[in-house]
C-alpha cells in the first residue's frame, strides 16, 4: 500500500491490511515537524502491521537522519524517503520532488539516513520534474550508491500530476538501470492491470494508491488475480468495519467520533468511484487504466446508487447509517 497522505490514516491501513495489503506506510512526515516533537501521531501504527514503514520529507540530510532514528524508535521496520510530492507548499521548501532537481543532495540525504538507522532504506521517486527532465534512472542510481535498498518509482513526472498514463516503459528501464529492487507504480485498478504489467516489464514489486482507497479490497483481488465484485451488503459491511476501526482509533467519545466522521467523509472522494469493473471493460480502455477512465453512471439498486453518489448530503446519510447498523446485512 502506497503512503498516502489522509489516504494512508491508520484505520484505513488496518482495513487494507485485512484485505491483504503487505506492506503499510505513514502519511508523508515532514522531517523538520517530526524532530520539533510534532506530527508524532503519523508515525504510530498498529501491530497488525507487522511491516510498517515511515515515510520522511525534507531537504537537510542531519534533519531528515535525526527523523528516521525518531520513527525506527517508534517501531517502524523501515523508512521511506519521499522525492515525489508535488505540493506546491513542500516543493517550495525544497523538499519532496523538489530533490529532483538536486541529484547530490538527494544522494546526500539517503546517505544520512543510510548511516544512521539500520532499518531497510527505500526512495520513492517519479520520472523527473518534468517531461524535460526525466532523470530517474539517474537518480536511481545514485539512490542505489547512496545506499538505499529498493526505489519505488511512480511512473508519472511532477508537472503531469495524474494526466496522463503512468510509464512503465520508463519505470522497467530503472529497474533494468539497477541492482536494487524497483517498485512500480502507477494506476493499478484492477487484476488485469497487473497481469499486464507482470508480462511487460520485469516489475515484481507494487505499490497501489489510489486503487486501494477506491477499494481497499484491491489487495485481496490482486493477490488472487480475480474481481471480488462485492454485493451491496458486503460493501456496507466494509464501511461499517472502517467505522468500527476509525472508532477505536480516535475513540467513541464526541471528539473521536467527529474525527472519525471527517475521515470517513474524506474517503468518499474515492469510494463512491468504485464500479464493479469486468475484463471487457479493461480490454475496451487499454492502454488506459480504468482509474484514468470517467465511471458510467449507476442506476438500479437504490442503495447501490447511493454509494456511487458523489453528493456530501448522501455522504452524512451514509454515515449516520453505518453508525446505526441500518444496511442490509447478510
Ligand atoms: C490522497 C493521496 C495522497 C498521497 N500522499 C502521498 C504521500 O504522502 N507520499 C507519497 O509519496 N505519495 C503520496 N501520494 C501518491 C501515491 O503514493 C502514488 O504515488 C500515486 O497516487 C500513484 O499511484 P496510483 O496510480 O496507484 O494512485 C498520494 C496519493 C493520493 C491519491
Amino acid at each position: 500500500m502506497a503512503p498516502m497522505a489522509m489516504g494512508g490514516n491508520l484505520p484505513y491501513r488496518r482495513l487494507c491490511r485485512e484485505f491483504g495489503a503487505v506492506r503499510t506506510c505513514s502519511e508523508m512526515v515532514l522531517a523538520d515537524k517530526l524532530v520539533k516533537g510534532g506530527d508524532r501521531p503519523l508515525i504510530r501504527h498498529h501491530d497488525s502491521e507487522t511491516d510498517f514503514g515511515v515515510q520522511l520529507a525534507g531537504k537537510k540530510p542531519g534533519v531528515m537522519a535525526e527523523a528516521a532514528l525518531i520513527a525506527a524508535v517508534a517501531g517502524a521496520k523501515f523508512i521511506d524517503l519521499n522525492f515525489g510530492c508535488p505540493i506546491d507548499l513542500v516543493v517550495k521548501r525544497g523538499a519532496g520532488a523538489a530533490l529532483m532537481k538536486r541529484p547530490s543532495l538527494l544522494g546526500e540525504v539517503i546517505a544520512a539516513v543510510r548511516r544512521t538507522v539500520d532499518l531497510p532504506l527505500s526512495a520513492k521517486l517519479r520520472l523527473g520534474y518534468s517531461e524535460s527532465k526525466m532523470n530517474v534512472v539517474d537518480l536511481a542510481r545514485r539512490a542505489q550508491d547512496a545506499g538505499a535498498d529498493a526505489v519505488a518509482v511512480h511512473g508519472r513526472t511532477r508537472n503531469q500530476r495524474y494526466r496522463l498514463n503512468a510509464r512503465w516503459d520508463l519505470i522497467d528501464e530503472v529497474a533494468k538501470a539497477v541492482d536494487i529492487p524497483v517498485l512500480g507504480n502507477g494506476d493499478l485498478l484492477t487484476p488485469w492491470d497487473l497481469e499486464h504489467r507482470r508480462k511487460e516489464t520485469s516489475i515484481r514489486s507494487f505499490l497501489v494508491a489510489r486503487g486501494a482507497l477506491v477499494k481497499p479490497w484491491i489487495f485481496r483481488e490482486l493477490a488472487e488475480g480475480r474481481p471480488l465484485n462485492p454485493t451491496i451488503s458486503e460493501r456496507w459491511a466494509v464501511l461499517h468495519r472502517y467505522s468500527e476501526l476509525a472508532l477505536e482509533h480516535f475513540g467513541d467519545d464526541e471528539k473521536g467520533t467527529g474525527r472519525a466522521k471527517r475521515f470517513f467523509l474524506w474517503h468518499w472522494k474515492f469510494w463512491h468511484r468504485f464500479r464493479p469493473w469486468t475484463e471487457e471493460d479493461f480490454r475496451e480502455h487499454w492502454p488506459d487504466s480504468l482509474i484514468q477512465v470517467r465511471n458510467p453512471r449507476v442506476s438500479g439498486d437504490p442503495d447501490l446508487v447511493l454509494l456511487a453518489s458523489d453528493d456530501e448530503a448522501d455522504h452524512e446519510l451514509i454515515w449516520q447509517r453505518v453508525l446505526d447498523r441500518d444496511f442490509p446485512t447478510v
